[in-house]
């Protein structure tokens, strides 16, 4: 199992530049940040973290956005459009109808791209400047091809993104294209584009910005910074449980590392670190089995199928730091169906919270907890809503009312309307 003990007392070896560096989670083994190109640990093949000389405190953080939390990142500075600074809705018939004490969606769909890979890119890209590479490049279900793409054209670079063919949702295939990446459509899963665009990483032909680059999560930290400031701004605690869809497991990890810092410098005590709980779609879940099962590795899925098109993964690459996240934060995982999936999308839409499928699959997880008496009702909850509406149109218009046609007559479409007064769903209904 992976180490993830953060020192108390971090001294910078002599690899380290401007007090980072990065450490093989596997071997310990240091490694120089923006010499070589590496993604994995060049001794193990261990997945590799970010390390800094010093860990920050909410003291430390001043400004907007992702970039507020300088203090917690390689960079002052990067390449922003800008991202981060997302709402933390309060949805009080969400709230009830689930009945926990408290919930709130982070709705990370309201970054600039449309989810939250922006913050991961924003960081990435930057670490690719200095890098002084010329092609950017990912494996995606979307979302990170939209993002990869808007944050190449805003620094100038080339980007290729591999995406499995027919399995990306409109939206995310229209911003890529947009925004002027090559796109290159594999006959295979996520999984399978990820493996090509690694070789193609390993060949020398791609900087890789998937999250397996350890600098893509140290931007998505911020999620869990911008959660812990908030809420204990607007509540005066911290929330008991953070509930997010599974795919890599990127934010899994990159939220267990904010949460290590934080313990580190002393910003949060231990016992109010927040319960991490990843939700899969149960035709994608080999972490939720790795969990159940008591397992330290997980099994790839080879075939895997689900409505959330943007968590069909069946090989989580983060998976080793992920782990450990759930079960040391006493978290866990659960997967839900497709069926879940929609109604927890129309139940968040009639809160006014436009998100696509995967996004509301961490409502359909925590209706299912706190239905199985897993999550206690008193728990302060936010459930991390990943991805925009409008990212997968052809899902919402499925989810949602059909157009009713009408001729270009007001008296005819008042006759319409009659007696077929548009109802407004009751909450317990739609979950
Ligand atoms: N939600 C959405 C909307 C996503 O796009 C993704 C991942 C996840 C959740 C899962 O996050 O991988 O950190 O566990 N999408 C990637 C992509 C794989 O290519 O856009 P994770």
């Amino acid at each position: 199992m992976a180490n993830l003990e953060l020192p108390d007392d971090p001294v910078a070896p002599d690899v380290a530049e401007n007090g980072v560096w990065l450490t093989c989670v596997e071997c310990g083994a240091e490694h120089a940040p923006f010499d070589d190109i590496i993604y994995t640990c060049p001794d193990c093949d261990g997945l590799l973290e970010a390390r800094y000389d010093a860990y920050p405190t909410f003291d430390d953080f001043d400004g907007e956005g992702v970039w507020r939390y300088n203090a917690a990142l390689p960079f002052e500075e990067g390449v922003s459009l800008p991202e981060g600074n997302t709402p933390l809705h309060e949805v009080p018939r969400l709230e009830e109808a689930i009945g926990v004490r408290n919930l709130r969606i982070k709705h990370e769909g309201m970054n600039p791209t449309g989810s939250f890979k922006d913050r991961g890119m924003t960081v990435g890209v930057r670490v690719a400047q200095e890098l002084g590479v010329d092609r950017l490049a990912c494996a995606s279900t979307g979302n990170t091809s939209a993002a990869l793409a808007a944050y190449g054209a805003r620094a100038g670079l080339e980007t290729l993104v591999l995406l499995p063919e027919g399995k990306v949702a409109a939206g995310k295939i229209a911003q890529a294209s947009l925004h002027g990446a090559r796109i290159l459509e594999v006959d295979g899963n996520f999984d399978a584009c990820l493996d090509r665009v690694q070789d193609l990483a390993d060949r020398g032909e791609a900087y890789l910005l998937n999250s397996l680059n350890p600098f893509r999560l140290e931007g998505q930290k911020t999620i869990g910074l911008e959660i812990l400031e908030r809420f204990r701004d607007e509540e005066g605690r911290f929330p008991d449980r953070i509930v997010l869809p599974v795919g890599n497991a990127g934010n899994t990890a990159a939220l267990y590392k904010c949460f290590r810092e934080l313990v580190a410098s002393g910003a949060l005590a231990p016992g109010d670190v927040p319960k991490l709980t990843g939700v899969q779609a149960e035709g994608a879940a080999p972490m939720v089995e790795a969990i159940e099962e008591g397992n330290d590795e997980v099994r790839r899925w080879e075939a895997v199928e689900t409505i959330a098109t943007a968590i069909r993964i069946g090989n989580p690459v983060n998976a080793p730091k992920a782990l450990p996240g759930i079960r040391e934060t006493g978290g866990t995982a659960v997967s839900v169906s497709d069926e879940a999936i929609t109604s927890a999308q129309r139940a968040l839409a009639s809160e006014g919270v436009g998100v696509e499928p995967a996004s509301a699959a961490s409502v359909a997880g925590l209706k299912k907890l706190v239905q199985s008496g897993e999550v206690s009702t008193g728990e302060d909850v936010v459930c991390l809503t990943t991805g925009h509406l409008l990212k997968d149109p052809d899902a919402a218009a499925a989810a949602g009312n059909d157009p009713q046609s009408v001729p270009n007559d007001t008296d005819r479409i008042l006759k319409h309307l009659e007696g077929k007064k548009g109802h407004l769903s009751k909450m317990k209904e739609l979950l």
